[in-house]
């Protein structure tokens, strides 16, 4: 695909750019997305038994199963292309701030330094009745423990029907606010409140960018829609924004 010359001036022009990921960006390096109809996870699984509060307290042991197998095959992944392009974009333009909904950390371990985790980090965790994250646990019981008051340990992931983390969603909103240009890449763009920051970014005068495989809510709204692969796309717009 040829980038849009428009598209590669408003890159020029920007001063700060903004980009929501979700998990399509990862899919590449081989960590399922949630939503397609033969790879995504939530094919094999069904998410409210595994991803909220309620199914947690049902079944702990199985929730901890599932999240366990999550981190190793994170664990035995790379960042693919596209993440290691959107570190390139950051050195190419004034500031740019990544919004990942995923929470497997290919971002940071690809080399970005400004990523806001909305979705919190599969490898974390979490006290159960407190919240305060926990690093000193004993991991290999089957349902492991706080250490500070010996409530159950979760994973720091934000699960079905609960709140983003004031902190995230207050560095989001300023990135959303402050940028004049936006992307969307990878993701579905059906998650709220993530799915509303491409319409908040147009809507204080930012260009719209959406990059995916398929059609999305966004993409009628979208001033650029690249249809295609996040690993092939984000090289090949670094390299046009380098060559050109
Ligand atoms: P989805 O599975 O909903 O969407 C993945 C998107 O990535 C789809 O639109 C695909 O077309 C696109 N895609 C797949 N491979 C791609 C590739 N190589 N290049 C570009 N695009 C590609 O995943 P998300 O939008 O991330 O939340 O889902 C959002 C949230 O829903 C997740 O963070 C998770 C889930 O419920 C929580 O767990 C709280």
């Amino acid at each position: 695909m040829t980038i849009p010359d428009k598209l590669l001036g408003a890159l020029r022009d920007a001063q700060q750019v903004c980009v929501l990921t979700g998990s399509g960006i990862s899919a590449e390096s081989g960590v399922p997305t949630f939503r397609e109809a033969q790879t995504g996870l939530w094919e094999q699984y069904d998410p409210h038994e595994l991803a909220t509060p309620d199914a947690f307290q049902r079944d702990p042991a199985l929730v901890w199963r599932w999240y366990r197998w999550r981190r190793e095959l994170v664990a035995s992944v790379e960042p693919n292309a596209g993440h290691h392009a959107l570190v390139k974009l950051a050195g190419l333009v004034p500031a740019l701030t990544i919004i990942t909904q995923n929470v497997d950390g290919l971002h940071q371990r690809a080399g970005s330094d400004k990523v806001i985790e909305f979705h919190g980090n599969l490898f974390e965790n979490r006290c159960f009745v407190e919240g305060c994250a926990v690093t000193d646990a004993d991991m290999s019981a089957e349902v492991p423990v706080c250490t500070g008051c010996g409530a159950m340990l979760r994973p720091g992931v934000v699960w079905f029907g609960e709140s983003i983390p004031e902190a995230a969603m207050h560095a989001a909103e300023s990135a959303v606010h402050g940028c004049d240009l936006f992307f969307s890449i990878g993701t579905s763009s059906l998650v709220w409140p993530a799915a509303g920051f491409a319409e908040a970014a147009r809507q204080q005068g930012a260009s719209v960018v959406e990059i995916n495989l398929d059609a999305t809510p966004l993409s009628s709204q979208a001033d650029f829609c690249l249809q295609g692969k996040s690993g092939t796309l984000l090289p090949e717009l670094v390299n046009c924004l380098t060559v050109k």
